[in-house]
């Protein structure tokens, strides 16, 4: 099967940038959100990365007006889905919210549609099995910031056909993107490894062992890290990771228990950047 036309539902964090690597790989985007405001947000948020990056000479202006003129945000999800030949699902991290967009898309997309998740944790294999196509359903697992991390992890699910696993290899090396296949199973391998060490850092740091810019520099200058877990946290959502370390701590046991400095900073409204402020502040001063 032929991928030409993508939808990409959620354009928050990541699914702002998902939708910037199928534009790019030449697909014919759509993206939904949940309202025009949140559109917009995600169409801001697009416009910024990518006149960031035409500034830098990463890109010439002449790409950045290409990838706009490749997405299409002016539809309904229902008119989304009902022409394309892939979904990428990229809406909260909630599995009861995910497998409604799954329940939605199967049925209302042509039964070849392959329907994807860019779910950090959750089993792509349950979602698969709310649909018809448990076949064509597999995870995407795409890590920030998806316009620039080369690697995508496939995610496949028990019932994940070598016909929708290939197709979707082929599209996302037609977008420039290496892949890694691994088994659905909790936060699959990257995550399964990263997050319990983000996790950790907020213990470290709720014992005063060390201070946070000194844990992240440890890990940034020390361990060849692009940015210190801490920082990485607020980068994408601390509301985010207490999710994913809830999901493991409920799958896998105890030791992934969420830090109760992660919990607190989440029950203060301290989300990271997105909010303004995380283990970090944002906010420009007055
Ligand atoms: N943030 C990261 O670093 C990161 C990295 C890899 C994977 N992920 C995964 O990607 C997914 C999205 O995470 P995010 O950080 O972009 O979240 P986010 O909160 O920034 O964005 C989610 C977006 O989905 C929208 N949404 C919710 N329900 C919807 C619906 N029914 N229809 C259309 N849009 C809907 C929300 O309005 C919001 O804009 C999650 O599964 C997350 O685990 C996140």
């Amino acid at each position: 099967m032929k991928i030409k036309e993508v939808a990409v539902v959620g354009m928050g964090t990541m699914g702002s940038q998902i939708g910037i690597v199928c534009a790019r790989g030449g697909f014919k985007t759509r993206m939904v959100d949940v309202s025009p405001g949140l559109v917009e947000k995600g169409l801001n948020s697009m416009r910024s990365f990518l006149n960031n990056q035409a500034r830098k000479g990463k890109m010439t202006q002449e790409e950045v007006d290409t990838i706009f003129s490749t997405i299409d945000s002016t539809a309904t999800l229902d008119e989304v889905l009902s022409g394309v030949d892939l979904v990428i699902e990229a809406v909260y991290e909630d599995i009861e919210v995910k497998k409604e967009i799954f329940r939605k898309a199967d049925s209302i997309c042509p039964k070849e549609t392959i329907l994807t998740s860019n779910t950090s944790t959750l089993s792509i294999t349950e979602m698969g099995a709310v649909t018809s196509r448990a076949e064509r359903c597999i995870g995407t697992h795409f890590l920030i910031p998806a316009a620039l991390t080369p690697l995508v992890e496939i995610v496949r699910g028990m019932e994940t056909s070598d016909e929708t696993h290939d197709t979707v290899i082929s599209f996302l090396t037609t977008c420039g993107k290496e892949t890694v296949t691994v088994v659905d199973s909790p936060g699959f391998v990257i995550n399964r490894l990263y997050l319990p060490m983000v996790n950790e850092a907020f213990v470290v740091l709720e014992a005063s062992l060390a201070s946070a810019e000194e844990i992240d520099r440890s890990c940034v200058k020390g361990l060849g890290f692009p940015l210190g877990p801490l920082a990485a946290a607020d980068a994408f959502g601390l509301d985010i990771l207490l999710a994913c370390m809830r999901i493991f701590h409920r799958e896998l046991g105890e030791k992934y228990r969420p830090a109760s400095l992660l919990v607190k900073l989440v029950k203060a409204g301290r989300l990271g950047r997105k909010t303004g402020r995380g283990v970090y502040d944002y906010r420009t001063s007055p």
